[in-house]
């Protein structure tokens, strides 16, 4: 099957991996919270984004590469954290660790996945980014940061945007519970799911591995319950330093909306700000992720990075937010959707139709290189 002809675009991973997975797993990756204002809003602010199309430039070759906290890639974007990702699909986190090792790309690895960082670190090299929930006991977080480094992960990104649980009425809909409560819709639409299914069997019921270490519990609600207790808190400022003073490494804080928020995190030390709104999950009374880029661009100045995620649909959204000043843009839902669309060789198929299509619309505006994009936004649309 030639996936560049049967489906081009994430939206057909999207409606595949829909009817391979089981509804409460689809409906977890895919919901916003609320009426989901958050995703729409999302969605307009990057269709807003125009460049100018360019005519008489000659022949263009465009060129991805960049460069980010000292490494370089071939292409501007990568993984994004994404909890309990083997739930989604069996094996998640190992075949997205090998995935990203294969093509160059930074892998994002959740606090709450179903991996802990021993199992993938080693996998996924200097590539691996891994995400830290604040958790309460300092020790525990010691620990925590000296495990992850052992197993050799290069960046540390603490996610600030979750305070407390958000309501995601659809996920309570779909039954989406951790551990899983086997209604009979849910067994319905697993028996429905047979490569999901057996995945499973062979895999077993995912777990929150690393926060469920720190506890004693070892499986079933009690399991959860406790691996959901290590790591609530809400992060402060001495948080954030002694973070600082405890890892060595780069050290990113993902879910950064609003500008004054840049130069105390500076001043404490990070080395790159991330720019996100959980895609819509947590809050859909913001701003749309997009539109707090630039502000958040101007303040920081050049001073470090800032990366871009939510929404993101294909290779025109990541030219869009690399036109509005991000470095590095990274996609969540999509790598999942691709994966459980297709397996391992989905991740590599989303890979090449993100950059084809960065190709193809970079040739249309004429811009050579990721630096030429500002250049040919069309002014007044934005900045
Ligand atoms: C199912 C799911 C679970 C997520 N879990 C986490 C997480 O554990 N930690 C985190 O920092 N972000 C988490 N995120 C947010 C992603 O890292 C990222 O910000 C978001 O998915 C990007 O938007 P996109 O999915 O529209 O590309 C999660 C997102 C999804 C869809």
């Amino acid at each position: 099957m030639d996936l560049d002809v049967t489906h081009p675009a994430l939206s057909d991973l999207r409606a595949r991996a829909r009817r391979r997975m089981p509804h409460f797993a689809f409906e977890y990756l895919d919901s916003g919270t609320g009426r989901e204002l958050g995703l729409s809003q999302n969605r307009a602010a990057l269709d807003a984004v125009r460049f100018k199309p360019a005519i008489l430039g000659g022949e263009i070759e465009p060129n991805l590469s960049c460069t980010t906290l000292g490494h370089s890639h071939p292409v501007p974007f990568g993984i994004a954290p994404v909890g309990l990702a083997g739930v989604l699909w069996p094996d998640a986190e190992r075949l997205m660790a090998e995935a990203a090792c294969r093509l160059r790309m930074p892998y994002g690895q959740s606090t709450v996945a179903a991996a802990g960082p021993e199992e993938t670190g080693p996998i996924v090299g200097d590539l691996g980014w891994f995400q830290h929930y604040p958790v309460n006991d300092p020790e525990i977080r010691r620990d925590m940061l000296a495990r992850i480094k052992a197993s050799g992960w290069r960046v540390l990104v603490v996610t600030v945007d979750v305070p407390g649980e958000s309501r995601r009425e659809r996920q309570r809909r779909a039954h989406v519970s951790m551990p899983p409560v086997m209604t009979p819709g849910v067994l319905a639409s697993i028996a429905a799911s047979p490569a999901w299914a057996l995945g499973m069997a062979r895999k077993g019921v995912p777990r929150m591995v690393f926060p469920g270490s720190y506890t004693d519990a070892v499986s079933g609600a009690d399991h959860f319950t406790h691996a959901g207790r290590v790591i609530r808190c809400f992060p402060d400022r001495a948080y954030i330093e002694a973070l600082r003073a405890e890892w060595d490494g780069p050290l990113v804080v993902k879910g950064v909306q609003d500008p004054d928020d840049v130069d105390p995190l500076l001043d404490m030390g990070v080395d790159a700000i991330w720019v996100s709104n959980h895609s819509g999950r947590q809050f859909e009374g913001g701003p749309a992720a997009l539109d707090a880029l630039p502000p958040v661009v101007d303040a920081v100045a050049g001073r470090v990075p800032v990366y871009y995620c939510s929404g993101v649909e294909g290779g025109l959204d990541i030219m869009r937010a690399l036109a509005l000043g991000a470095e590095f843009v990274f996609l969540g839902k999509a790598w999942y959707f691709a994966l459980a669309a297709f397996g391992a060789r989905g991740i590599d198929h989303l890979h090449h139709v993100l950059t084809a299509d960065m190709v193809a619309n970079m040739t249309q505006i004429g811009a050579g290189a990721i630096a030429d994009l500002p250049g040919r936004l069309i002014p007044g649309v934005r900045r």
